[in-house]
């Protein structure tokens, strides 16, 4: 048996998922024909309490799109330092929007408000960027799925309110910090300009997130989406999967939580093993100590068909998901014993 732990993005369609992606109503989207994108779009939209929402294939296009669409050349970013936006879509800001970035040492990547404040470019100063966005990840990637604080978001958008700074919310596990505090969607949608969600993530889609915001945001970001080669035509059957596990998936992700804190109790007993991350909700993440270095550890889970991935120096990250069960994690534990 592999145990794929490298990431929650290796799920597999369920045979439920496949039958409603089959019998999806479809059209050219291009077009605005397609009524299950459009029935999406609706649905996230009034979930969330925001005017409007664009399906898009991936998070990157999502949270580039908004920085695209929030930004002018020669702005800057504000957002924590190992935000997915900075380290992983491949330099997006610079190459999409010509803008910088000012960026925060957070808490396990939660910046504060005092942080924003006080890094916001000076008005008026010809010498430096013009701050135009905020972006926050909850939850946080590189901080092992660590959670915000809502009370501390709040005290964000009030600074970004007394700015008339922008503030988008890269939210490709937001679904499961909503799980673990119990706030609803409804909340995050009157905190944030912009949110982007992930369908392929945690819920267990093949293709897809989605971009939330005004009409407006979203009109420019339609348009930059097309320009990047990204709008797409019967792209209904992808959409129906959305729906789906907007249906089916959510509350099960309390389940992949429980998973994964069983996962960082194997890891206390390994010799090789110096620190565990706090397991808040599907990500573990493990400082090895000088004993093996982080590439030998994964080749050695590997030989024992565990797959996970480096993470940075002496890190190793695993993340549960919908295909991970308790059979996997018994086999798992018989694994790692020997
Ligand atoms: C926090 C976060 N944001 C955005 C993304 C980008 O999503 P995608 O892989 O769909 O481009 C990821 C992907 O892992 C992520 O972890």
């Amino acid at each position: 048996m592999i145990i794929d732990l490298r990431s929650d993005t290796v799920t597999k369609p369920t045979s439920q998922m496949k039958e409603a992606m089959w019998a999806a109503e479809v059209g050219d989207d291009v077009l605005g024909d397609d009524s299950t994108v459009n029935a999406l779009q609706e649905r996230t939209a009034r979930l969330f309490g925001m005017e409007d929402a664009l399906f898009c294939p991936s998070g990157t296009m999502t949270n580039q799109l908004a920085i695209r669409a929030h930004t002018e050349p020669g702005s800057d970013v504000i957002c924590d330092k190992h935000s997915h936006i900075y380290l992983y879509e491949g330099g997006g800001i610079m190459l999409n929007s010509l803008s910088s970035v000012k960026l925060l040492d957070g808490d396990r990547g939660r910046i504060t408000a005092q942080q924003v404040y006080d890094s916001i470019s000076p008005e008026n100063d010809i010498h430096s960027t013009v701050t135009r966005l905020v972006s926050l990840e909850n939850t946080m990637n590189k901080g092992g799925g660590s959670y915000y604080d809502i009370n501390e978001i709040k005290k964000i958008r009030q600074v970004c309110w007394d700015k008339k700074i922008p503030l988008h919310l890269d939210g490709a596990r937001l679904f499961n910090a909503l799980v673990e505090t119990g706030e609803t969607p409804l909340q995050y949608g009157q905190l944030f300009d912009s949110i982007s969600i992930c369908l392929s993530k945690g819920l267990g889609c093949p293709v897809g997130s989605l971009l939330l915001g005004s009409k407006r945001t979203i009109t420019k970001a339609r348009r930059f989406r097309k320009v990047m080669g990204g709008g797409w035509r019967q792209a209904g059957f992808l959409a129906a999967a959305g729906i789906y596990a907007l249906d089916n998936h959510v509350g099960r992700l309390k389940e992949d939580h429980m998973r994964a804190k069983v996962i960082g109790n194997i890891f206390h007993e390994k010799s090789e093993v110096e620190e565990i991350f706090p397991v808040d909700t599907n990500i573990v993440i493990i400082r090895l100590n000088d004993s093996i270095t982080e590439v030998e550890y994964v080749q050695k889970l590997a030989e024992k068909d565990i797959r996970a991935v480096t993470f940075g120096k002496n890190l190793v990250r695993f993340v549960t998901h919908l295909d991970f069960t308790d059979d996997h994690l018994t086999e798992m534990r018989k694994k790692l014993a020997n």
